[in-house]
């Protein structure tokens, strides 16, 4: 079991580089499924979340090449049309690999990726999408088979909700699609577009990402590529609190501070002083920050994926903060770990919100991550808390941070991971 141990306390200061973006990783990567050609894509962050994706490729046939954040694939002689239960079970998203399967082969097989500690997380959009597609589904031995006899003609699809997913798997899946597909209420993340640019650059008609409306005009091949992905937005923002709850001051290097304007307005109303610049956001704390109410929505929304995280830094501002959480169900258990820090805080579950009252000075406890997002507030938490942290189940939070032990090092924090051999014999 791996383990951040941190001695708290300790100003967050200096200027950081910010890495790949994890959620925009993912579906381009899936797009070398789609693309027989050689695709290079740069920026990829080493982390767990891409290396899981990198083997399913290789399980499926294709040839992958990594040398440090450049992937090199190819999936000329993919041969392989099913993903492996355990290796979805492992990582859900990998379920935009079955668009982009179901997109080159017309078929696709994979299992139900499963909840995850944040929500039920189905997947009914994503295949209520396949069937406007012509997509035959059939589910059996806790598979799904999806097949299309004819050639896949475009649709036009509406979501019921802007799901991410769904919304980057239709896009994988009806690039070669006859005709036109438009997808309604599609979600506007910045992911979206940096998957549409991606996949425009090896030849594909995209049009309209980052809006609700996308069209995707069917073409019929596409040609060697290469590209580099965005930064990750949520890790810029979860560096930027780390500063926030530490009474720090930081300044992010290749930032993209359009992609996160609803978070810097957020940190501002607390009291943050915050500059940018085209590719730099700075930001330097207040002595004392202020209570806010969040409430998370999809883009260009608060993030889901930061309300944990701006959750940890509230703890410290003084006054009452509501935050609401409006995407996924059970996305408040790092909370009862900040209760054990000290943080007073009531949940109301039933509404899906918590109400936070600070100021208090968090000291440092044992805790555990029970998921991503959850886990990085805690490390923040234990940054700002007097005394010793030790967060526990920190292989969440490698999943999606690359390097973030020496990034938050560089910036003066105490901080080392530490592995426990749980088999090991009581000594
Ligand atoms: C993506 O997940 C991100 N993951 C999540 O980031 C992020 O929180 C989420 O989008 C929302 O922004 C990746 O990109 C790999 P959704 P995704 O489909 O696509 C419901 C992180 O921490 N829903 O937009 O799974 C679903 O249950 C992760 O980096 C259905 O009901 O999110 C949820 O309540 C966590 N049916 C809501 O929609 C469906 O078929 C949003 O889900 C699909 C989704």
């Amino acid at each position: 079991m791996l383990s951040y141990i941190i001695e708290g306390n300790n100003k967050i200061e200096g200027t950081v580089k910010a890495s790949g973006s994890k959620n925009a990783a993912l579906p381009i990567i899936a797009t070398a499924i789609l693309n027989p050609e050689p695709v290079t894509f740069y920026n990829i962050p080493d982390i767990e979340d891409t290396r899981i994706t990198l083997q399913i490729l290789k399980i499926l046939g294709c040839k992958v090449k990594v040398d440090s954040g450049k992937i090199s694939i190819s999936s000329q002689n993919m041969h392989n049309k099913t993903i492996p239960k355990e290796l979805m079970h492992k990582l859900r998203s990998t379920v935009v690999l079955a668009g982009a399967i179901l997109g080159r082969f017309k078929e696709a097989t994979f299992s139900y990726p499963g909840g995850c500690n944040i929500g039920k997380r189905p997947i009914d959009l994503h295949l209520k999408a396949f069937k406007d597609l012509g997509v035959e589904i059939e589910e059996r031995e806790d598979y799904i088979h999806c097949k299309s006899k004819k050639e896949m003609i475009g649709a036009k699809i509406k979501l019921d909700f802007p799901s991410v997913g769904a919304t980057e798997n239709i896009i994988l899946a009806s690039v070669y699609c006859k005709g036109v597909t438009h997808i309604l209420n599609a979600a506007k993340e910045p992911e979206i577009q940096d998957l549409a640019k991606c996949l425009n650059r090896m030849g594909a008609k995209i049009y309209g990402a980052g809006t609700s409306r996308i069209t995707i005009c069917g073409v019929r091949k596409l040609k060697s590529s290469d590209y580099r992905i965005m930064t990750d937005r949520i890790e810029t923002g979860t560096l930027l609190c780390a500063a926030a709850i530490t009474n720090g001051n930081i300044k992010i290097e290749n930032a993209n501070p359009e992609n996160l304007m609803n978070v810097l307005f957020k940190l501002k109303e607390m009291g943050c002083d915050i500059s940018i610049t085209k590719n730099t956001i700075a930001l330097k704390s207040p002595r004392i920050l202020k209570s806010v109410d969040i409430e998370t929505s999809p883009y260009p929304g608060f993030p889901t994926d930061m309300q944990p995280i701006i959750g940890a830094v509230l703890t410290k501002a003084e006054g009452t903060s509501i935050i609401k959480e409006n995407i996924f169900e059970n996305r408040f258990k790092y909370a009862l770990d900040l209760i054990k820090m000290g943080a007073n805080i009531v949940l109301k579950e039933e509404e899906n919100i918590i109400k936070i009252t600070g100021k208090t000075d968090l000291k440092g406890e044992t805790v555990s991550s029970r998921d991503l997002r959850g886990g990085a507030a805690l490390v923040l938490a234990g940054l700002s808390a007097v005394g010793t942290t030790k967060v526990e189940n920190a292989e969440y939070i490698l999943r999606g941070y690359e390097n973030l032990e020496d990034k938050l090092k560089v910036l003066g924090a105490n901080i080392k991971l530490e592995k426990v051999d749980i088999n090991a014999k009581e000594s």
